[in-house]
């Protein structure tokens, strides 16, 4: 048996306003919730066990993955009455964990879509008797990570969570959201407030002297924070750029879920899904997005590297480009949503009332 904890308990604020409602992990991505995408990965490569550990929303989890039996591993649930921050998180998990001190037991940020290879990193995690192994993956602007440099065996020198000043740049190599940790470092961790593995954890694992390894897998990484990241990860499930066991089909060139209507006349393509009971009209054009469930694309929209929520509506010839549109929004024809703009859940933007203009158009 090999057990892991899986930490979905962000508010994910960079994907507002689609995580009002929903927990950032239950968002669907190629079709299923993320976490689907994830617990699927982790069970191939031989978890039997996963702790969930929730803060926010965490009832959506539970009715959805119920005790795991559908999804073919046991789940079970803690949930923080406030959140405790990863490593805090981490530690009020370990109640539910059933492995012995000396057992490996797998941790995985719930946002991070990866081809990893889970058992090959425990098996580097044993054979170097390591406390801790941390998958580690290669970036060109490493700022908005955990930096973690190592030596020429692959110790953990430093771990420098999202430095600010330049001298801390000192490496590519981030924290890529996968940790192997003994099962007795779990239980070092502080219980009962917030702790973060990142900023206090590793620090003081290092300060004293325990052995963590970092991993380096060349492997597909992308941490779906962002509306941009989160189009571009299920365009690259539904392609098969980053193959799922969960992708409720085939790999191809877009993703139309059972009741999604699409007519001949519409363009649906680049990785694109359409969710359940969603329409998409003559001549709108879907190209490297991802409709939610229950919405309408209108006639001539094209939507394009966007997000459109749960029932919202886009309305005739409107354009949206590298934009997110909450659930049960109305957007009214001709309007034009460019570059990162957001509308939020249940606005009414009126016909021809938004324009985005540049000096290149
Ligand atoms: N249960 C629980 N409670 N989970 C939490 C909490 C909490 O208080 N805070 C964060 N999490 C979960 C999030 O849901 C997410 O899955 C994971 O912990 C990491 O949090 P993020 O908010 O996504 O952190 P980040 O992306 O800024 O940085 C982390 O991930 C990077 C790689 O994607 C850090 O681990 C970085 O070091 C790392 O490079
Ligand atoms: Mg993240």
């Amino acid at each position: 048996m090999s057990e892991a904890i899986l930490l979905v308990g962000g508010r994910g604020t960079r994907l507002r306003p689609l995580t009002v409602n929903t927990p950032k992990p239950m968002l669907p991505v190629a079709g299923v919730p993320f976490t689907a995408h994830q617990i699927a990965r982790a069970k191939a490569a031989g978890v039997t066990r996963i702790v969930l550990s929730t803060s926010y929303r965490a009832e959506v989890f539970s009715e959805y993955f119920g005790d795991g039996s559908s999804h073919g591993v046991e789940l079970v649930y803690v949930t923080e009455d406030s959140p405790l921050g990863t490593g805090g998180a981490i530690r009020h998990a370990s109640a539910q964990l059933r492995s012995g001190p000396d057992d490996p037991v797998l941790i995985f940020n719930g946002d991070v879509l990866s081809g990893v290879d889970i058992a090959g990193l425990v098996r580097q995690w044993r054979e170097a008797d390591a406390d801790v192994a941390l998958y580690l993956t290669r970036v060109e602007d490493p700022r908005a990570f955990g930096l973690v440099p190592t030596d020429d065996s692959g110790r953990v020198i430093a771990f420098l969570e999202k430095p600010t000043r330049p001298e801390e740049i000192v490496t590519d190599q981030i924290n890529a959201g996968c940790y192997v940790f003994k099962r007795s470092v779990i239980d070092s961790i502080p219980a009962g407030r917030v702790v973060s593995v990142e900023r206090e954890t590793f620090p003081q694992l290092l300060e004293g002297g325990a052995t963590l390894i970092g991993v380096v897998d060349p492997a597909y990484w992308l941490d779906l924070g962002t509306p941009a990241a989160f189009v571009e990860g299920s365009r690259d499930i539904v392609s098969g750029r980053i193959p799922s066991p969960a992708l409720p089909g085939t790999p191809g060139r877009c993703l139309l879920l059972p009741g999604a209507r699409v007519s001949r006349d519409a363009i649906v393509a680049g990785g694109s899904v359409i969710g359940d009971g969603s329409v998409v009209e003559a001549f709108a054009t879907v190209d490297g997005s991802v409709v939610f469930d229950g919405a309408t694309i209108g006639v001539g929209a094209s939507i394009v590297g966007s997000i459109v929520g749960a029932g919202a509506t886009i309305g005739a010839q409107t354009r949206l480009r590298g934009a997110v549109v909450g659930d049960g929004a109305v957007i009214g024809a001709e309007n034009e949503f460019l570059d990162g703009a957001r509308v939020w859940s249940e606005a009414h933007i009126a016909d021809c009332t938004v324009r985005y203009s540049s000096d290149q158009e």
